[in-house]
């Protein structure tokens, strides 16, 4: 069960200071090292998904797995889009399970960041799904060396996020103030006095790009300053080559079990050198307990067709799925036949909603009145439909 809303997540980091780890993932083995290292922490931890990434494996054959970590998991958790590239990135990310994204509009000049943030803040919070923003530039690329990316780094200002947070209403902002994804050459030189006035001005949680690389002295100052998520992956992949090195260089290392056989401990190993570094550890229950869950919504409509011919009546169908997955928070949409032909109703739509929030924003989506009023309300008149909060999941009774 323990998906939980990622607002709520955030704002309870924020109120008792200490950060929330936001772990890139780019395969089955970083998924299971960070929530074995953040069970081992007993801490809630945040699975992140970076857009930059995409290459390296499918989305949707991931998500999945993510998803059942989350469900199967002690400690609290949710899932993030990290650095989505457009609308329709975070629209995908949400079906697929997100429940936290952000979309980087931060290299745009200030007015179209807003007016595009706002954009994915209407989308997501129609959805139930909580909005990071980014204001300033914190360059390079996750899992590689910042220096080989255009751009110089661009300061975060207390006017800009002030606005930024009002005209947006994201629920947490990450700033530049001097880290950089991947490696810096040199000490990274963080701004906390630019932090701690922003921190004053907007009293919402902050997030940092580019955790790695930063010192422990230089982590407490940030959380004390309001730092609520921190995104980290460059140390653990270059935990996860090291420990490959390492076995590669045995002449018996064997093949790619073999070769990979340390991946997952050297990743926890980081995983959880950062959750106690960063303040998470022993605070799951209290996250539990104070954070509302992630129930996902089950649309259940019962029907018969009046007069349709069976072709017509599967012509219809297909039109609606194909319309109606498209709706934002809308995670799947199938259509069922009875199996007994004498049931009182003879076909059904299971469509899964991302969260409560959908019903509504669904009902009154253009697109969804269109396809019920033309061509399903007037030969389904027979129906009976239900909106279920989906409490329980097999595999949580392992
Ligand atoms: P690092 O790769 O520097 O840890 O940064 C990760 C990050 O900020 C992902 O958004």
């Amino acid at each position: 069960m323990p998906l939980v809303d990622m607002g709520d997540m955030l704002r309870h980091a924020y109120t008792h200071r200490y950060a929330v780890g936001a772990f890139d993932l780019v395969s089955l083995d970083f998924l299971q090292a960070i929530i074995e290292g953040a069970e081992a922490c007993d801490a809630p931890v945040i699975l992140s998904l970076a857009e930059s990434h995409f290459a390296y494996f499918d989305l949707e054959l991931l998500m999945p797995a993510v998803e059942a970590a989350a469900r199967r998991s002690r400690v609290p958790v949710a899932i993030h889009l990290d650095h989505g590239a457009s609308l329709e990135s975070a629209r995908r990310a949400i079906a697929l399970g997100c429940n936290g994204v952000m979309v980087d509009t931060s290299s745009q000049p200030f007015a179209a960041n807003v007016a595009r943030s706002a954009e994915i803040v209407r989308m997501a919070h129609a959805c139930g799904v909580t909005v990071e923003g980014e204001l300033g530039y914190v360059p390079g690329v996750e899992g590689e060396d910042a220096e080989r990316h255009p751009g110089a780094l661009v300061y975060t200002t207390v006017e800009e996020a002030r606005d930024y947070v009002a005209q947006t209403g994201v629920d947490c902002l990450a700033v530049s103030i001097g880290t950089v994804h991947g490696h810096m050459r040199g000490t990274p030189e963080l701004d906390f006095e630019r932090l701690a006035a922003i921190n004053a001005a907007l009293r919402l949680p902050l997030v940092i790009h580019g955790g790695t690389g930063l010192g422990e002295t230089q982590f407490r100052r940030l959380i004390e300053h309001g730092v609520a998520k921190i995104n980290y992956y460059t140390a653990l992949s270059e935990a996860a080559a090291a420990a490959i090195r390492r076995r590669a260089l045995q002449t018996d290392a064997g093949g790619y079990t073999g070769l990979v056989r340390d991946v997952q401990a050297a990743i926890r190993a980081e995983v959880e050198r950062c959750i106690r570094l960063w303040g998470g550890a022993g605070r799951a229950a209290d996250v539990l307990a104070q954070c509302r869950p992630w129930h996902n919504v089950e649309h259940v409509i019962l029907y018969n067709t009046a007069g349709m011919a069976d072709a017509d009546a599967h012509a219809m169908m297909a039109e609606g799925q194909r319309v109606l997955a498209a709706i934002p928070g809308v995670r799947q949409v199938a259509v069922g036949e009875a199996v007994d032909e004498a049931a009182r109703y003879r076909y059904c739509w299971l469509i899964r909603f991302s969260a409560q929030p959908v019903i509504s924003a669904y009902k009154h989506h253009p697109d969804h009145v269109d396809f019920a009023d033309r061509l399903f309300r007037p030969v389904a008149a027979d129906r009976v439909t239900v909106d279920f909060a989906l409490r329980s999941h097999n595999q949580e009774l392992s």
